[in-house]
């Protein structure tokens, strides 16, 4: 059997969990690979027989351009599929989102989970000593219960799979839909982030501390930022994704006045590297 493990990740987390997961499930008897969806297309993961999708919430859903490349997969017949996300608070139906989307194609969801990790939208306006960022660099991320458990249930499906059980007998449905309540503060907090949103966007800006090292540029997945007339410069098409601020070897990359001498974050072991052509 061939898996693929797929996600995005803008500041370290996801990636983080995903290469967690493939270390938990390393020893199974299953071709497993990683990619982050800016190396790999839609298309090319028709050739793998199970699929492993992380992604972090966005608003209380999926980020947009993640979920535009769930919807390119390719149809099948019944091809199982095991769905994460990481989030700071709120999932909303982020992981019904993707699963919905996929069942209509013929995939089948196996499974699910929802991994807590410091927030990537607030990280970069808080203080480097303020109790947030303290927690967040005190955690202990080698040892996650919540992927623990996962990788067992992953490992159990695959197994029952390669002793002859169909997928279709391990199918296990999405998170049900939530409750009304729930469902206005969703739209509620949906308002307020496409609102913040609008008014953080223009307000990316470089500072004198920049070194014209393009790596942002590089880096950036929406491809929004380039270099005019020696300075570097952002478009109108960013995805919010946080990289670049926390990515910039000088901490140059501000938003507003908010981001000036705050904390920046490269995943939960200070290490991401960002996986981009
Ligand atoms: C634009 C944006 C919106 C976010 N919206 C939510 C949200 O609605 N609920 C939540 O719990 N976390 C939210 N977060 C936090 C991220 O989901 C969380 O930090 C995630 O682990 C980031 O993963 P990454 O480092 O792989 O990008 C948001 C982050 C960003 C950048
Ligand atoms: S990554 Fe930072 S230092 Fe390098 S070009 Fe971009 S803003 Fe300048
Ligand atoms: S410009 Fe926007 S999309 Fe590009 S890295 Fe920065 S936050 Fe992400």
């Amino acid at each position: 059997m061939k898996a693929l493990i797929f996600y995005f990740s803008g500041t370290g987390n996801t990636e983080y969990a995903a290469r967690y997961l493939q270390k938990r499930l390393a020893n199974l008897s299953v071709e497993l690979d990683l990619r982050s969806i800016e190396n790999i297309l839609p298309k090319d993961c028709a050739e793998f027989d199970l699929l492993i999708i992380g992604f972090p919430v966005y608003a209380g859903a999926p980020p947009e351009f993640f979920q535009e490349f769930v919807n390119s997969l390719p149809a099948v017949n019944k091809k199982g599929i095991f769905v994460f996300c990481t989030r700071a608070m709120f999932t909303g139906q982020a992981i019904a989102n993707v699963s919905d989307n996929l069942s209509d194609k013929g995939y089948i969801p196996l499974g699910h989970k929802i991994i807590g990790m410091p927030g990537s939208d607030g990280l970069p306006f808080m203080n480097n000593n303020s109790k947030y960022v303290q927690r967040a660099l005190k955690k202990d991320y080698s040892n996650l219960s919540k992927i623990d458990t996962f990788a067992d249930k992953i490992a159990y499906v695959i197994n029952e799979i390669n002793q002859g059980k169909s997928v279709d007998s391990m199918r296990r449905q999405p998170p049900k839909e939530i409750p009304l309540l729930s469902r206005v503060f969703q739209l509620l907090w949906n308002l307020g982030y496409k609102f913040a949103e609008k008014k953080i966007k223009p307000k990316f800006w470089v500072d004198e501390k920049c070194i014209n090292c393009q790596l942002c540029i590089k880096q950036c997945p929406s491809k929004n930022i380039s270099m005019k007339n020696g300075f570097i410069i952002f478009d109108t098409h960013c995805y919010m994704c946080m990289r670049c601020i926390n990515q910039c070897p000088r901490e140059a990359i501000q938003i507003g006045k908010g981001t000036i001498n705050k904390f920046r974050w490269k995943g939960p072991m200070g290490d991401f590297k960002p996986e981009c052509k």
